[in-house]
C-alpha cells in the first residue's frame, strides 16, 4: 500500500533528525512487499515566519488534508517567541485535526543507560496517554489592565485583585466529550497491554476540573472490569516514576500534566534523544513528532540523536497499519542500541546523526531486521 505523508521538518535539529527517519522509512519500503511512501515536504516553521510573518500559509491545514499522516521534526527558534511559533503551527495542527491523544511510550531499551539506580528495561515500560485537545492549552483567558476593576467586580473578583496593576487568567477547559474519549482510548490501550491503567490528576487541589476528570474515569472504568485501575496525583507520580517505575502500564493524564511528566519519562528511558511521540486522531489525520524540541544550539552540526525521530516513524508505521514494517524498524532500533557501537553525543559517544540512520537502514536492508 502507498502512504502519502506530509513532512514538516521544522526548525533547529528538526530537518536533520527527520531526514534519518525518512531514510529508515525508505529502507523499510524496500524491504516489505507492497509498502510504499510518497513524501511531500512543507518548509514551514520559524524561517518561513521570518519571511512571511506567519508560521504556515493561511490555508496550511487545508493543504495537509489530503495526507494520511504528518511527520514533524521540531518547532522553535530563539528569534521568535515560543508561544507564537508553537501556537501558530504545532498546536494549530494538533487542534485543527482534533488529535486528541498524545501517545508517549516510556520504554527503556537494552543497552541504554538509565539514570535510576538498579532499574533496567524490565522495570521501565509504560505509556503515557496525554489528553491533547483541551485542558490549559486552549488559549482561553485574558490579561486585564488596571482600570478594568468595575467589570472584574461584576465577575465576583475581590477588590484587592481588581485594584492591583494587572490580572491574568488562563482557563482549563474540560469537556465531557474531551475527557471521556481520551479515558476510553486509554482503557482500550490498557486492554492490549498489561491491563493496568492509572489516572493521573490533581483532584486534591483543583476541585472542579480534576474532580470531574476522576468522576468520568470511575464511570468509564465500570465498562472495563478486566482493567485494574488506580489514581495518582501528578506530584506523586513524579516521585513514583523515579522510585517504582515498574508499577506503571498505561497512564492517562490531562494535557499539561501529561506534558510535564513525559519529560521526566523521557529521562528515565535514556533522554530526550530516545523519546518518541504521536498526536493521534483515531479517525482522522495524525501527526508524528518526537517529544524533544528544536535544540537550536545543536542545529546543523550532525550531532543530534535521531532515534527519537526514527522511533516516531516506527509509531507512524504502526498507526498506518503497517505492522510488519513497524516490527522490523523496532527490531533494528533495538539491535543498534543493544550493540552500543553507534552512540551520539547525548549518549556519551561521537557518532553522527547520519550514521545512526545509515546503520538502522542498513540493518533493515541487509540483515533482515
Ligand atoms: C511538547 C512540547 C509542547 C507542548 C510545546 C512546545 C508547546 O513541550 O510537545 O511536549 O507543551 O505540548
Ligand atoms: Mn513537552
Amino acid at each position: 500500500m502507498k502512504h502519502r505523508i506530509a513532512v514538516i521538518p521544522g526548525d533547529g535539529i528538526g530537518p536533520e533528525v527527520i531526514e534519518e527517519g525518512i531514510k529508515v522509512l525508505k529502507a523499510i519500503a524496500q524491504a516489505v512487499d507492497e509498502l510504499e511512501f510518497e513524501f511531500k515536504y512543507f518548509p514551514w516553521g520559524c524561517e518561513y515566519y521570518l519571511k512571511e510573518r506567519k508560521m504556515m500559509p493561511n490555508d496550511g491545514l487545508e493543504k495537509l488534508k489530503g495526507f494520511e499522516a504528518i511527520y514533524l521534526g521540531a518547532i522553535g527558534d530563539p528569534r521568535i517567541p515560543d508561544h507564537i511559533s508553537l501556537r501558530d503551527l504545532l498546536l494549530k495542527i494538533r487542534f485543527g485535526f482534533d488529535q486528541y491523544v498524545n501517545l508517549r511510550p516510556v520504554k527503556l531499551l537494552e543497552g541504554v543507560f538509565c539514570p535510576l539506580k538498579d532499574k533496567g528495561p524490565k522495570d521501565i515500560d509504560f505509556v503515557v496517554v496525554r489528553e491533547n485537545s483541551e485542558g490549559f492549552y486552549t488559549g482561553v483567558g485574558g490579561r486585564y489592565q488596571k482600570g478594568s476593576s468595575e467589570h472584574l467586580r461584576y465577575a465576583g473578583i475581590s477588590k484587592v485583585f481588581a485594584d492591583s496593576e494587572e490580572l491574568v487568567t488562563q482557563e482549563g477547559i474540560f469537556s465531557q466529550i474531551g475527557v471521556e474519549r481520551v479515558i476510553r482510548y486509554s482503557f482500550e490501550l490498557a486492554r492490549k497491554r498489561k491491563k493496568h491503567l492509572t489516572c493521573c490528576t490533581k483532584s486534591n487541589a483543583l476541585n472542579y476540573c480534576m474532580v470531574y476528570w476522576d468522576e468520568v474515569f470511575k464511570k468509564v472504568s465500570e465498562e472495563y472490569p478486566d482493567v485494574e485501575t488506580d489514581f495518582a496525583f501528578v506530584d506523586a507520580i513524579c516521585m513514583w516514576f523515579v522510585k517504582n517505575p515498574e508499577f506503571f502500564d498505561v497512564i492517562v493524564a490531562p494535557n499539561l500534566f501529561g506534558d510535564i511528566i513525559t519529560d521526566l519519562g523521557a529521562m528515565i528511558q535514556g533522554g530526550m534523544g530516545l523519546a518518541p511521540g504521536a498526536n493521534i486522531n483515531p479517525k482522522g489525520i495524525s501527526m508524528f513528532e518526537p517529544i524533544h524540541g528544536s535544540a537550536p544550539k545543536y542545529a546543523g552540526k550532525n550531532v543530534a540523536n535521531p532515534i527519537a525521530s526514527i522511533w516516531t516513524a516506527q509509531m507512524m508505521l504502526g498507526e498506518l497499519g503497517e505492522i510488519e514494517g513497524a516490527k522490523r524498524v523496532m527490531a533494528a532500533i533495538e539491535d543498534v542500541l543493544r550493540q552500543g557501537k553507534i552512540r551520539t553525543r547525548d549518549r556519551g559517544g561521537s557518532s553522527k546523526t547520519t550514521e545512526v540512520g545509515d546503520v538502522i537502514a542498513e540493518k533493515i536492508r541487509n540483515l533482515g531486521c
